[in-house]
């Protein structure tokens, strides 16, 4: 039996996970072709970012990387950057204006939409070699991808087989994108990592909300998220992606002081912020008080409200063991110099130093360290209950984490054993 075939999961409410999902290079090559060239639609870039004819830029399907483009009459496309003629990575800036791209080493050309346009020495030198004569140009492109977006924000998917974007983001999904890019954004920056952790580790922390009142300890202690706050967590039909969210300061004193105070991580005496005005929030049309809210689309990203930060962050697979995570950060073009000192301020939260997000990556690499060889043995993913999966009037629930590895598993082609 191969180590892919071991691979199952013991319970059909995946409230069991098999460690090998982090572990084993057979699955995660598995997943570049079923998840990632599969019929989901990974989130690769916003359409602000490439404004204009000619612009593009270098994002990444998985660990394919791809170009995203806006071709002459303002269409976006896109394709996987590779030559068609011997495969070298055709497009080597990160993002710029072209008017075609020519690979480096025989000089091949393509137009904005992928067609091969030139070949060098094509008809050979005086009737001398050159390519065959019923070589056919039109035949030989760049691989293309098909490209949607929803309120500016760019999905791309290899697979014809994929649904529409409108559906596959569904009704939850679509209204938190109504709502976020309800006004045209502006991008204030830019940051990665790179995370020694499987890249899935990184999305079941993002459909675990339990973690965070209790892993984000200064957020907790000073006061930006606790578990005992109003709070929720929302899922698609299919259970694939999910929002959380929780209400600024809803928490009852007496909860607090029952969940909190009696643990030695609550200690205030510890220090006092000598600038609490990071964690103050000013709230915002449709945001309802509340001051986090974090939206994971399957299987790539995640769009983020938190206080007054706004970013989406885009995880990008590179080994079984090893992630790049690429945060995008953005306001609106037409924020009062408040509001945007606020968002550059408050990007102090997030990233790979941010004070309520430094974690999630370090707890990504611990647990690496723990599964290691371990593949036959299981997590429990339990709280907020076992059995069906379903939305949840709290933020203390790993429920959402079942629902990513039931739609995960039915593209991987994995196996669920019956519990016994
Ligand atoms: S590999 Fe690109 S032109 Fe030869
Ligand atoms: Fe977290």
């Amino acid at each position: 039996m191969t180590e892919l075939e071991r691979l199952t999961f013991p319970s059909a409410d995946f409230s069991r996970v098999p460690y090998g999902v982090f572990t084993d290079p057979a699955n995660f090559e598995r997943e570049q072709e079923r998840v990632f060239r599969g019929p989901v639609w990974c989130y690769v870039g916003l359409e602000v970012e490439v404004p204009n004819p000619g612009d593009f830029l270098v994002s990444y399907l998985g660990a394919t990387q791809i170009v995203l483009v806006r071709d002459g009459d303002g269409k976006l496309g896109g394709f996987v950057n590779r030559c068609a003629h011997r495969g070298t990575q055709l497009v080597r800036a990160t993002k710029g204006n072209a008017r075609d791209f020519t690979c480096v080493y025989h000089q091949w050309s393509y137009d904005l939409n992928g067609n091969l346009t030139g070949i060098p020495f094509r008809r050979g030198l005086h009737g001398v070699a050159g390519m065959p004569a019923d070589f056919d140009m039109s035949q030989h492109g760049l691989r293309r991808l098909r490209v949607e977006s929803y309120r500016g924000v760019v999905f791309a998917t290899l697979s014809p087989a994929t649904e529409p974007l409108v559906d596959y983001l569904d009704t939850p999904m679509r209204a938190v994108f109504d709502r976020i890019f309800a006004r045209p954004i502006e991008i204030l920056g830019y940051s990665r990592q790179r995370i020694p952790a499987n890249w899935k580790l990184y999305l079941e922390n993002l459909r675990d909300p339990y973690h965070a009142g209790l892993l984000h300890q200064f957020s907790t202690v000073y006061g930006l998220f606790r578990a005992t706050e109003k709070g929720g967590t929302i899922m698609d039909k299919k259970r694939r992606h999910e929002i959380h969210f929780s209400v600024h300061g809803s928490d009852r004193a007496a909860d607090t002081a029952d969940h909190y105070t009696k643990t030695t991580f609550y200690d205030r005496t510890q220090g006092t912020l000598g600038y609490p005005e990071i964690f103050s929030f000013i709230d915002e049309p449709g945001r309802g008080g509340k001051a986090s809210d974090f939206m994971s689309i399957f299987p790539n990203a995640v769009f983020q409200q938190l206080a007054n930060s706004l970013a989406t962050r885009q995880v990008r697979p590179r080994k079984v063991d090893e992630y790049d995570l690429y945060w995008t950060y953005f306001g609106y073009a037409d924020d009062p110099p408040a509001i945007r000192a606020k968002r550059l301020e408050q990007a102090n939260l997030v990233g790979p130093a941010g004070f309520s997000s430094m974690e999630d990556g370090e707890v990504g690499a611990l647990v690496q360290r723990g599964v290691a060889w371990e593949g036959d043995a299981h997590s429990i993913v339990m709280m907020g209950g076992v059995g069906p999966i379903e939305d949840q009037p709290t933020t203390l629930t790993e429920m959402p984490i079942r629902g990513f590895w039931r739609f995960y598993s039915e593209l991987m082609g994995l196996t669920v054993e019956e519990p016994r």
